[in-house]
């Protein structure tokens, strides 16, 4: 079924903004952010544009995986923090490297990139493309209210990108969606002036603690379930790559699902939350460090917006 990855390509933005930083700005501490969340720093874009980050993230996938730029037939960006709503990021990635490709964008916020691997999955079942660049990346620093410590200590920027062709790698992909804006949006930057509240509403909300029960919730629920549908028991998995929201998030799934820690890949203290891109920079690190080994069976789960979840388990087959 449906692809194999040929290789991983990420780039985060040169600026690191730490928990003592922070707490230079609101009313938080290092202890507190690292006691409930895991994170200890994060990547802030400031010189580089989200384009520029993507378009580098996707060259480093092209050259890992052998591929030109005018050989992809495809180019999926899932994202919600976009340069500009029109045109969309995959276009700008397409014509910064050199594609000639048809390219678009997926919303599906931190599930993004599964929804990605779904849709390139149907392309290349459909017989419409042999080679696929998907990309993942979000810039959410945009969108956080730096004023507010319940959610600014949260998230990062950062994403990668894989090149896919037809394969027989992947073994089960799962997506789900329950349309829900009370426990987590980011309002449109405009409204029509005919009607308009006139409130700053540009900024995330988030009922931290609702987020918290649906992820923990949807890992176990969709793990399980993409594990009896692919007739593959929990200790044939090699390796977990969760959305990295919380680290909290990431142990609770674990005890739930009966899992051991090794198993569980995390770059969360280093990163926070960087909503799409964050399967996707773990997944480059574990490849460039040589973590993945050829045949290892790798689960991938994500959770977000929407309410949206996808949840993945292939073979690697890189060397
Ligand atoms: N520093 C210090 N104190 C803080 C901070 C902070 N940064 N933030 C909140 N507090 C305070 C609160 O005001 C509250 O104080 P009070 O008891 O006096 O009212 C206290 O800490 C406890 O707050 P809680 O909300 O109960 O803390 P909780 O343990 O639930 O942790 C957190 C909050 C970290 C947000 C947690 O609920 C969480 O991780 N939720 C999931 C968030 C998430 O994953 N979001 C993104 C997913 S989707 C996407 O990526 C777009």
């Amino acid at each position: 079924m449906g692809f194999r990855i040929l290789g991983t390509g990420s780039v985060v933005p040169v600026k690191s903004l730490s928990n003592q930083d922070l707490a230079g700005m609101v009313d938080t501490s290092d202890e507190w952010i690292v006691s409930r969340t895991g994170i200890s720093s994060r990547r802030i874009s400031s010189g580089e544009t989200m384009t520029e980050l993507c378009v580098d993230s996707s060259l480093l996938a092209l050259e890992n995986a052998g591929v030109r730029a005018d050989e992809l037939d495809l180019i999926i960006c899932a994202t919600i923090c976009g340069d500009y709503i029109t045109p969309s990021q995959a276009s700008l990635i397409q014509s910064n490297i050199g594609a000639s490709c048809p390219a678009f964008d997926i919303n599906a916020a931190c599930s993004g990139f599964l929804y990605a691997l779904d849709t390139a999955n149907a392309y290349f079942a459909a017989g419409k493309a042999n080679k696929i660049l998907v990309v993942a990346y979000d810039t959410l620093s945009k969108f956080v209210d730096w004023t507010d410590r319940n959610t600014c200590v949260l998230f990062g920027d950062g994403g990668g990108a894989v090149v896919l062709d037809k394969g027989d790698d992947l073994l089960g992909i799962k997506l789900t969606s329950q349309g829900n804006a009370e426990i987590l949006n980011i309002p449109c930057y405009n409204e029509s002036p005919f009607g308009s509240e006139g409130v700053n509403k540009q900024f995330l909300h988030m009922n931290g603690q609702e987020v918290f029960k649906f992820a923990v919730n949807s890992i176990v629920t969709e793990m399980t379930a993409l594990l009896k549908e692919c007739e593959v028991s929990k200790d044939e998995v090699d390796l977990v790559l969760l959305h990295q929201a919380n680290i909290r998030i990431i142990n609770s799934a674990r005890q739930r699902l009966g899992m051991p820690e090794e198993k569980f890949m995390s770059n969360l203290s280093r990163y926070g939350n960087t909503s799409a891109g964050s399967i996707p920079v773990l997944l480059d690190e574990l490849n460039r460090t040589g973590v993945l080994k050829k045949g290892q069976l790798i689960a991938l789960v994500a959770f977000g917006g929407g309410l949206t979840t996808g949840a993945c388990l292939l073979r690697w087959d890189k060397e």
